[in-house]
């Protein structure tokens, strides 16, 4: 299909979305937008005029927003009922301008459902949109049915009741749109949100909670001049835009007191990695990966983050004083996509209730593989394939067995990154030819592993806990929608 068919129509809004905050947790609704309060998209204003005076781009202009969080429409039977309609909206990514989405309730970053292991939700999702999409629950141990396989779609106008079980430790997920073929579009367009899961254990544990406990969503775009988003295909690469946005806010600030805050990170863009470190240089303690808490915190100065990981850090201001500033760059970015975020010290902060022990987790022992397997990663005549295969919903590529454990080897014979990710199941990594595995990646559960150009990665893999047909594939998206995917079945 062509790209201009996937940019959303501007005409098409009616509506405006607004967010309401409450207290302890935050509440989304939507209703009708006084009609004095409509704009059409691009119309300068006089508050675009102003913001003109100082670029948009300009970083830490802006305050860091919030994601809202989505409230169950029910909660009886022992399960929680969630409602979304996935649908085209208006975001307020630029001052002054109104910018066309895809969204979950039509907001971006999308609400973040907040579950509990052991409780079961159940995610209605109503496709309002023209065309097909899905919802995959990234990182999330989902029987085959719920996964949101990219061939397993709702029609326009269609719904389907997403189930999920939360049968799996405490960990930051994300949900997104996996459409076979649209991806990159869809995902870039706005279809990304974020999924904590909670438990017992880690409540026990004293992290910082509440207001203290921050999802946070980066992804690079870029942008035409009635401030909708820029998309241009880059099949090669995959995309990379010149500006980076936090919670869906160009590089913006956020007021800290001197405590401690979990910040939850997600690489929710498209194709770029970037390397993260704070600008003088502090280390950072990682507590939790894609797949949930470490066995015990690790400090680290800088941070390799690919497309579709989880990064949780704990992060102490209190050592620093009222007015500080810390910037936190992108080493591997320029020009716009050096400046992530800015952390402003404020004064409060009172007594400090929450800490990070020194034992997390105790990560269970794993069975020896039962089989070994190699991905040879490289582009082919036009598309990207794994073994000289692109994606064939009608072939099954592998069969591991429900309950075992697999040595895989991703050989990348390219000059591009590919973030490989296993839907379903877990990791933990191995060996880099490139150079040791981070301790970080080696007490910890993953979904996704960057393997850089030339380089080797071993994984070994749990095929547990359900059996059924799960894709796996490169999570730079313009790989995997040509066509960098292929399909395992687990067997009994
Ligand atoms: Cu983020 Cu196929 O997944
Ligand atoms: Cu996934
Ligand atoms: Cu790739």
């Amino acid at each position: 299909m062509a790209p201009e068919s996937w940019r959303p129509p501007a005409d098409a809004w009616s509506r405006r979305n607004f967010l309401r905050n409450g207290f302890g947790s935050v509440a989304l609704l939507c209703t009708l937008a006084s009609p004095g309060a409509l704009r059409r998209k691009g119309e300068v204003t006089s508050a675009a005029l102003r913001a003109q005076a100082r670029s948009p781009f300009e970083p830490f202009q802006r305050d860091l927003p919030r994601i809202p969080e989505l409230l169950p429409v029910s909660t009886s039977g022992g399960r929680d009922v969630y409602e979304i309609a996935i649908r085209e909206g208006l975001a307020d990514v630029l001052p002054g301008f109104e910018t066309p989405i895809y969204g979950y309730e039509g907001v971006y970053p999308g609400p973040t459902i907040r579950a509990r292991k052991g409780r079961e939700i159940v995610v209605k999702q109503r496709n309002t949109l023209s065309f097909e999409s899905n919802v995959h629950l990234h990182g999330g141990y989902v029987p085959a049915s719920d996964d949101g396989h990219p061939m397993d779609v709702i029609p326009a106008g269609g719904s389907f009741d997403y189930h999920y079980p939360n049968d799996q430790d405490a960990a930051t997920l994300w949900y997104h749109d996996h459409a076979h073929g649209r991806t990159s579009r869809t995902l870039y367009y706005g279809l990304v949100a974020m999924y904590v899961l909670e438990d017992e254990l880690e409540e026990e544990l004293g992290l910082p909670q509440g207001e203290y406990d921050v999802p946070i969503a980066i992804a690079d775009h870029a942008f035409n001049k009635d401030g909708s988003f820029r998309y241009e295909e880059n099949v090669d690469f995959g995309f990379r835009g010149d500006t980076i946005l936090v919670n869906g806010a160009v590089s913006p600030r956020m007021a800290v007191q001197r405590r401690r805050y979990r910040l939850r990170f997600l690489n929710g863009s498209n194709a770029r990695s970037y390397t993260l470190r704070l600008a003088n240089g502090e280390p950072m303690t990682q507590i939790a990966g894609d797949g949930g808490l470490l066995e015990r915190p690790v400090d680290r100065t800088s941070f390799q983050f690919h497309p579709a990981e989880r990064i949780d850090l704990v992060l102490d201001f209190s050592k620093y004083g009222p007015g500080e500033q810390l910037v936190l760059h992108n080493t591997a970015g320029s020009g716009g996509t050096v400046a992530v975020m800015r952390f402003d010290v404020v004064g409060g902060g009172g007594r400090e209730e929450f800490r990070v022990p020194r034992r997390l987790r105790r990560l269970e022992p794993l069975p020896p593989f039962n089989a070994r397997r190699r991905w040879d990663l490289a582009l082919g005549t036009s598309m990207w394939q794994i073994n000289g295969k692109g994606f064939d919903p009608s072939r099954i590529d592998v069969r591991p067995r429900l309950g075992s454990t697999e040595e895989w080897t991703f050989v990348n014979h390219s000059q591009r990154v590919h973030p490989m990710h296993l839907h379903g199941f877990q990791f933990r990594v191995l060996e880099r030819s490139g150079g040791p595995v981070e301790l970080a990646d080696r007490i910890g559960w993953k979904d996704t592993v960057g393997v850089q150009p030339d380089e080797t990665v071993k994984v070994q893999a749990w095929f547990a806990p359900y059996a059924g047909k799960y894709v796996f594939h490169c999570h730079s998206l313009e790989h995997a929608d040509k066509a960098m995917m292929l399909q395992m079945e687990v067997v009994e």
